[in-house]
């Protein structure tokens, strides 16, 4: 054969530099795939007798009693419970030490799924809180009265420190039950929860048998009445159910959980965001339309603008379906979203992504994968400075079980996994640290199986990777 000419010898060169750097994309080492040994039990639901699932006793005494942030500032709670016997009132009564007892009144709901009808569901805003502030409050006025108490977070502003829970796919099995014990005695004293979907799993069980959002909303009281959870809707929240005429997407959800969704010009309770202390938190919906011309994407687009770093430096996105994720279970299930909204979170500098779905434990190096345009080929993620680092914490403890099977090898971008159940906490110390901490159920309370210091991308953009090179 004829000699090659050089520019052909050139690309021919090009060719095989190119082949060996993406070779090594693929091959090069990734993070730790933990060797925890756990003992291999199954997850079953905690059955209908279990004491956590009690109904209060008392006359129509409240049930289910839950609070999220009612505003986008953390001045307002919404109050939701269930009475069961009639509807009862809808009135909350609150006080702190430093004004008098007042009171707010709220609205009441029913729905009916299949042949199960829901008791009163009562949702009340109280509005015009001070900042950092305890108070009490009782619901069932007139019938049986319970007492709870919560604290509002600090005014929003960029030094505040606060400590945020994360907890996602939690369900009603006994492991459920010991992840939210775990949360609740970590020492590092979650504030607020940032939960990242799939709630209940009712699903599960035939008819999607809404008696399981009940004992559910009873199960999680404990915690969830003196600290607002902030909810993402997961799939197990579509309840979408035509084989029994269930037609009507999120209906049990919807009704039970109440969020603040028009305070941030969202018009749709699957998307909207909140400021809590010096966090800003965008809840995006995986279950949702977000292509491009949708509500969703109109929201998100004229969103991140908006969010001013100055005032609230850590910016944190909540979303169900995960865009990087290197399990063998959900693979690849939130790849049409990364691909819409991936180069907004590089432009815009989020600092962490949290996700739940794949029942295990996973945390990125910052990555992203925006180059690709078809015809390039660059379609490989590459370390980037500008972009958050995700996490999958879909490890709640559900009866679906973990998930275990993990592509292999591990990807570069992928620093640490685990199928293990756990819960983390995120706990921002000032404007440029905060310290991240992944708990496993199996540890003591105080122990943190994978941890990181997270420095901020906009005050403190220094390479915060956790990896060797
Ligand atoms: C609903 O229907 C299922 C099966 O068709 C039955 O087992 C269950 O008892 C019914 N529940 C109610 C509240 O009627
Ligand atoms: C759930 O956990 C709580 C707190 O640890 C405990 O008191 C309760 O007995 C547990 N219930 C079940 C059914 O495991
Ligand atoms: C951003 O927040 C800071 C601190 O609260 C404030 O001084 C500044 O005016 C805000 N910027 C905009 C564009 O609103
Ligand atoms: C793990 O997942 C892969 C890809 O889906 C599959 O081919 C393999 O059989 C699974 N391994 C086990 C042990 O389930
Ligand atoms: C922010 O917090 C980190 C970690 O606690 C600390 O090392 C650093 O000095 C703090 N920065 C300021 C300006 O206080
Ligand atoms: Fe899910």
């Amino acid at each position: 054969m004829a000699k090659m000419g050089t520019s052909s010898r050139v690309a021919a060169a090009i060719v095989v530099v190119l082949g060996l750097v993406l070779s090594l994309a693929v091959v090069c080492n990734g993070g730790k795939t933990s060797s925890f040994v756990r003992k291999v039990e199954k997850t079953v639901d905690m059955p209908l007798d279990s004491d956590v699932f009690k109904v209060p006793p008392g006359y129509n005494a409240p049930q289910q009693v839950h609070i999220t942030q009612g505003d986008q500032l953390g001045k307002a709670v919404i109050v939701s419970w269930v009475t069961v016997e009639e509807l009862g009132s809808n009135t909350v009564l609150y006080w702190s030490a430093y004004s008098k007892k007042q009171k707010s009144e709220g609205k009441v709901t029913t729905y009916k799924f299949y042949n199960y009808t829901s008791g009163y569901i009562h949702h009340t805003t109280i509005r015009n809180l001070k900042f950092n502030t305890k108070y009490y409050y009782v619901v069932g006025i007139g019938h049986t009265e319970r007492q709870f108490w919560f604290i509002t977070p600090p005014e929003v502003g960029p030094d505040v420190p606060y400590t945020f829970g994360l907890i996602g796919d939690l369900g009603q099995s006994f492991d459920s039950n010991k992840t939210l014990t775990h949360y609740e005695l970590n020492p590092q004293k979650g504030q607020a929860v940032l939960f990242v979907g799939d709630l209940s799993y009712a699903d599960n069980y035939p008819n999607h048998d809404n008696v399981r959002w009940d004992t559910w909303g009873r199960f999680t009281e404990r915690s969830v009445a003196y600290q607002p959870w902030i909810w993402t809707a997961g799939n197990h929240e579509i309840d979408f159910a035509p084989e029994i005429g269930e037609t009507k997407p999120f209906k049990p959800y919807t009704h039970r959980y109440h969020v603040p969704y028009k305070a941030s010009g969202s018009t749709a309770p699957f998307w909207y965001s909140i400021k809590r202390a010096s966090a800003y938190i965008i809840v995006l919906s995986s279950y949702s339309a977000y292509g491009k011309y949708t509500p969703q994407y109109k929201w998100l687009e004229q969103e991140l603008p908006m969010v001013n770093r100055s005032e609230t430096p850590w910016l944190i996105v909540l979303m169900h379906s995960p865009w990087y994720n290197s399990y063998n279970y959900h693979y690849m299930e939130g790849e049409t979203m990364r691909v819409m909204y991936e180069p907004w979170f590089v432009q815009y500098k989020v600092d962490v992504v949290f996700a739940g779905h794949v029942h295990a434990y996973e945390r990125s190096e910052r990555i992203s994968n925006v180059a690709y345009n078809i015809v390039n080929g660059i379609c490989i993620p590459v370390k980037d400075q500008s972009a958050p680092v995700y996490i999958t914490i879909g490890d709640g403890g559900n009866l679906e079980g973990l998930a275990t099977n993990m592509t292999e090898p591990q990807p570069a971008y992928s620093a640490y996994r685990e199928a293990s159940f756990g819960h983390a906490t995120f706990d921002i110390k000032n404007r440029t640290h905060a310290y991240y901490g992944w708990h496993r159920n199996q540890d003591g309370y105080a122990v943190t199986a994978d941890s990181m210091w997270f420095f901020n991308r906009y005050y403190h953009p220094v390479d915060d990777s956790t990896s060797a090179q």
